[in-house]
């Protein structure tokens, strides 16, 4: 366990040393578009081990592997035609595809917690698009917050979560996209297994047919979707146009209040927004939070779904 967390910044010299990190089994936190991931080399167990605990996540929840491009992706999963024009319409982007894992592909089966399938994507984001490059093997990384918690989207929600548990943090400033990759299961017919930052419209435009969408607790759906998740520490109240005294209001469209996901009611925006504002009212730490509805399509699905779960009875 490391003493301090190292600060890296994302120049010829951040790189080497964040690559050399990884290549002894140590974790690096770095950004991709969507929010910071936790990263420590896939192939490695002691690496992988080192990532649930560090979170404090439970052993049967995947993790997702990040590769450089679609020919590496294809060293670790058996490809399909579906996944061929998803990857080409939507990689590198916010989009993780669960396909059956190779067989002898070299991951640690801790990654995948012994399932036959594997979470992969192809992160659009250059700092870790060119770790990737230096590293030069697969990285598996989970959300950079202990277990529950809000997702970061800077490098300072990092490290304000785990700090000294971790090697180092790569900064690459403020996350663009704000909310985590669509994940989208491929092993038996496309379904949708958790809604993210590319919008359910864009993949049924490009596979030609809807979508089926399972909610959390099915069986199919990804199995990290626990019911609590992304909590501040405060309790959260959705749907709100009306909000009781004592409240802080967390906004969206035109309403008078402190904290505004998007004035203008512009959907990528707020969920570029939400973990932000969300790790602010924590930070601030009084009183209940109330949030304004947001309508259910586009992002609003991936961005709904995250407050569904911060709203949701905590499970601890
Ligand atoms: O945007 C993202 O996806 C970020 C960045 C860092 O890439 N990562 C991320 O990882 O959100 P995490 O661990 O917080 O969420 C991964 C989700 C979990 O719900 C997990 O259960 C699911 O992916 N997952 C991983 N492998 C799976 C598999 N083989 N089958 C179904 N779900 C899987
Ligand atoms: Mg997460």
């Amino acid at each position: 366990m490391p003493q301090s967390t190292q600060i890296l910044m994302p120049d010829a010299d951040g790189f080497e040393v964040a690559s050399r990190i990884l290549k002894s089994g140590g974790l690096v936190a770095f950004p991709t578009e969507t929010v910071y991931g936790l990263g420590g080399d896939a192939r490695n167990d002691h690496a992988v081990a080192r990532i649930f605990e560090a979170k404090g996540r439970p052993r049967f929840n995947p993790l997702i592997v990040h590769v450089p491009d679609v020919e590496t992706a294809r060293n670790y999963v058996e490809w399909t035609d579906d996944a061929d024009r998803l990857a080409s319409a939507f990689w590198p982007g916010p989009l993780t595809m669960v396909l059956p894992l190779k067989p002898g592909a070299g991951l640690s089966p801790l990654v995948t917690a012994d399932l036959p399938t594997v979470a992969i994507r192809v992160p659009a984001h250059p700092v870790a698009r060119e770790l990737l490059q230096t590293f030069g093997g697969p990285v598996a990384a989970p959300s950079a917050n202990p277990s529950g918690r809000i997702s970061p989207t800077e490098a300072a929600h990092v490290a304000a979560g785990l700090s000294g548990r971790i090697e180092a943090i790569l900064d690459g400033g403020a996350c663009d996209v704000g909310v985590e990759s669509t994940i989208l299961g491929l092993a038996d017919g496309p379904t949708l297994l958790r809604p993210g930052g590319l919008p359910q419209e864009a993949l049924e435009e490009a596979l030609h047919q809807p979508l089926t969408r399972h909610g959390a607790g099915d069986p199919h759906t990804a199995p990290g979707q626990m019911t609590s998740h992304y909590a501040p520490g405060a309790p959260v109240r959705l749907n709100v146009t009306d909000p009781r005294p004592g409240e802080r209001l967390l906004g969206f469209g035109p309403v008078e209040c402190e904290l505004n996901l998007s004035y203008a009611g512009d959907m990528t925006e707020a969920a570029a927004n939400l973990f932000h504002h969300l790790h602010a009212l924590d930070a601030e730490g009084e009183g209940p939070i109330a949030v304004s509805p947001i309508p259910e399509t586009g992002l609003g699905l991936a961005i709904n779904d995250r407050l569904r779960r911060a709203a949701a009875p905590r499970e601890t």
